[in-house]
């Protein structure tokens, strides 16, 4: 393999700059020519494309964001935007992808490879870490640091005030972030897509606490499809126990910032991982991290496939916040 691409694609995350430096800096070291495809799919589609140096990477690794630039580019569910796209790769001479992102970005590399034969190779990078096949996604770790920083300094003035709080978190169709949280941040409740929690059982927490001289409660919640559904939460708590909550919607907040040093690590790995996969000819997987060890898994399994939550982590924060 002479010439290889990489790109970012889907919601940015803490660390991708990382990955994307282990990619640059492997391949080159390797004598594989590296371009960067900017804006993900987006600029796969319009042949926006550049070639990176090992100088190209330089003081990226403790930056959030990307600097390919990233997209959702929801136009390349279509087969001929894809056949559009492939071409533009075949004719820049690059004969392997390294696809940084979620499930949405890894539904695309698979169907490169699917429909045009391309060797991509997926690396999880997304906050939301609901990725099947390995333990971490990049920008989770630094995801989770950030909220509970937020949350810790609304338990301050909640304290202070005596009052009730519904904090949201990240998290479109996973939890990961809000039970993390909660557990981390000794919420009362923690309100996530994979395990409905009733606002009556939600009120009776709040009550238990305050039976127990608590004057102050924090609920965290994931977004899930619906950002702002805090307020709808607090709506609801108000008109079914008349307490009222204040809400704090951390939003995109948890995108940004410097990443951790695991994700910083998981990163490095990873994009180290992906390049030495391709040169070993594998094709349609994704690298990821279990128990500690770097492994491949088949790109169909981690986009059909659904990662959990640990129920042991949902029973936890129940246990801990009476
Ligand atoms: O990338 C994952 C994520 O941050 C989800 O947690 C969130 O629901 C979604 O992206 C927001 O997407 P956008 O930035 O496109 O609004």
């Amino acid at each position: 393999m002479k010439k290889i691409g990489v790109y970012t694609s889907g919601g940015d995350a803490p660390g991708m700059n990382a990955a994307i430096r282990a990619v640059v800096r492997t391949a080159i070291t390797s004598g594989i020519e590296i371009i960067g495809i900017i804006e993900g799919y987006t600029g796969m589609m319009s042949g926006e494309m550049e070639p990176l140096q090992l100088s190209s990477v330089a003081n990226c690794l403790q930056r959030g964001g990307t600097i390919l630039k990233t997209g959702r580019a929801p136009d390349f569910v279509k087969p001929e935007i894809r056949a559009q796209a492939a071409a533009k790769v075949k004719e820049a001479g690059i004969e392997g992808l390294v696809a940084i992102g979620g499930d949405g970005s890894f539904r695309g590399a698979h169907a490169l490879w699917e429909e045009h034969r391309i060797p991509v190779v997926g690396v999880p990078g997304t906050i939301d870490n609901d990725i099947f096949g390995t333990d971490s996604t990049i920008g989770y770790d630094t995801a989770v640091n950030t909220a509970l920083d937020a949350l810790d300094r609304i338990r301050d003035t909640a304290a202070s005030h005596n009052r009730l709080f519904i904090v949201e978190v990240m998290g479109r169709d996973s939890g990961f972030i809000a039970v993390d949280v909660g557990v981390a941040g000794g919420a009362e409740e923690v309100f996530i897509p994979e395990n409905l929690v009733s606002i009556d059982r939600a009120i009776q927490h709040i009550q238990r606490g305050l039976a127990r001289g608590k004057t102050s409660s924090i609920l965290v919640a994931a977004e899930g499809q619906s950002p702002g559904r805090a307020y709808d939460l607090a709506d609801q708590i108000r008109r079914k126990s008349g307490f009222e909550a204040k809400v704090c919607v951390l939003g995109h907040i948890q995108r940004g910032g410097s990443p951790t040093a695991r994700d910083r690590i998981l990163a490095s790995k990873l994009g180290f991982a992906a390049v030495r996969a391709l040169q070993a000819g594998q094709t349609d997987v994704m690298v990821g991290e279990v128990g500690g060890k770097l492994v491949t898994v088949p790109l169909l399994d981690c986009i059909t496939k659904k990662k959990h939550v640990p129920n042991d982590l949902i029973e936890l924060a129940q246990l801990l916040s009476h």
